[in-house]
């Protein structure tokens, strides 16, 4: 492995987050270069190697594993491979970086971490919202000072439901919208108020427009009680019609904001024709729509990957780790469990034997 130069990256997977690895290294390309990506499906390994100049592609992840130059590897696969795939990784010697949810259940959270650190890799979580421009802006103002003392902070996820099959199969995905886009608030919640414990998490759920499609739960309300005496409250759905909605609100004894990437974000539209793209998970481009611009860079994903290849050169330490998708993952239970009994859940939470968190909304340990 060399130790200048830019990071030679390997991604697996060449779906919808597959391409928003490739084109965020595309984007920000002075610390690292993709050479290889690996999908299982015969040709689409292939079809987004030629989209982006990847020099290689395999049918095989194991196979790109044995490519000695290879330093980082991103994984985005379905949630229930996230942890063999961390493992194989780490055994090759390389870097991990690993889509949310960081996995399945608590206990490959903590193999994940556990194997990582044995052979000296870093597990990284690729959690975007810490890198989004505006929540990072949001942040740094609290930090100054700017609220006082927050005593809330929002944020919410909502669209219509996932483009890929296996979202809605809650043995491969492991629960449903909490699974899926909670991850993302609970994160944030605990990132902008700077990691304080959390003493306590309440969950309502229901199945309330897919039900014929999964068992898992389209909406979620969850709110967090931290140790330092603020709530967090996160609210998603798969039920909401209209495209992506992303946004967040701090509220502190002396201010208070609102950000938003999409809806307050866009150009206001009224087109009778329809044209190319709005936004993620848009149906439609006529009528009302609201069209984003920089997707990628709005979120955040570019300045997300350029941070993670510096960790790989030592230029940075990681500010979104594997501990804090495991974190996310104890919440997850709890907020699972929360719904299932109806009453507030204490923090340490670790049923174990737990094979999907959902499991603990119809049936929650006693
Ligand atoms: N950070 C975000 O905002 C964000 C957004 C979307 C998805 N994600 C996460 O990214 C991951 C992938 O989601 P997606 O939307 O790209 O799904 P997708 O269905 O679009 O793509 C999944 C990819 O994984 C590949 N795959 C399946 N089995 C594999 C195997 N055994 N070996 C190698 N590759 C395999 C599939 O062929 C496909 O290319 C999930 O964990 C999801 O939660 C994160």
């Amino acid at each position: 492995m060399t130790d200048k130069g830019k990071v030679k990256v390997g991604i697996i997977g060449s779906g919808f987050e597959a391409d928003i690895h490739a084109e965020s290294f595309r984007l920000m390309p002075e610390e690292a270069e993709v050479v290889a990506v690996a999908s299982p499906t015969p040709g689409n390994a292939e079809k987004l190697a030629k989209k982006y100049g990847i020099p290689r592609f395999f049918t095989d992840y194991r196979k790109m594993l044995a490519e000695k130059d290879i330093e980082m590897v991103t994984i985005a696969a379905p949630n229930y491979l996230h942890a063999q795939m961390t493992s194989d990784i780490a055994a090759a010697g390389k870097h991990v970086v690993c889509e949310k949810p960081l996995c399945m259940t608590l206990e490959e959270a903590d193999a994940m971490i556990d194997v990582c650190r044995k052979k000296g890799v870093l597990l990284m979580y690729a959690e975007e919202l810490f890198f989004t421009p505006k929540y990072v802006k949001a942040k740094q103002m609290a930090d100054q000072g700017a609220f006082g003392r927050v005593y809330m902070v929002k944020q919410s996820e909502k669209h219509f439901g996932p483009h890929a099959d296996w979202f809605w199969n809650v043995e491969k995905s492991g629960g449903g919208v909490l699974m899926d886009m909670g991850c993302h608030g609970i994160a944030f919640c605990y990132w902008f108020l700077g990691r304080p414990k959390i003493k306590t998490v309440y969950c309502q759920m229901g199945t309330y427009v897919h039900a014929d499609k999964t068992q898992g739960e389209d909406n979620s309300i969850c709110i967090l009680e931290f140790e330092n005496g603020s709530v967090g409250v996160i609210e998603d759905s798969w039920a909401r019609r209209g495209g992506m909605d992303d946004c967040i609100e701090v509220y502190g004894e002396g201010g208070v904001t609102y950000a938003d990437l999409h809806m307050g974000n866009a150009m206001p539209t009224y087109s009778e024709y329809g044209y190319g793209y709005a936004v993620e998970k848009a149906p439609t481009t006529k009528g009302w729509s609201y069209p984003v611009f920089e997707e990628l860079w709005n979120y955040g994903f570019p300045q997300e990957m350029h941070h993670f290849a510096r960790c790989v050169r030592g230029k940075d330490q990681p500010q979104a780790t594997g501990e804090d998708g495991r974190l996310v993952q104890e919440v997850l239970y709890a907020g699972y469990q929360s719904a299932g009994t109806g009453a507030k859940v204490a923090l340490p939470f670790r049923p174990k034997g737990i094979k999907t968190p959902i499991q603990l909304w119809s049936k929650p340990c006693s």
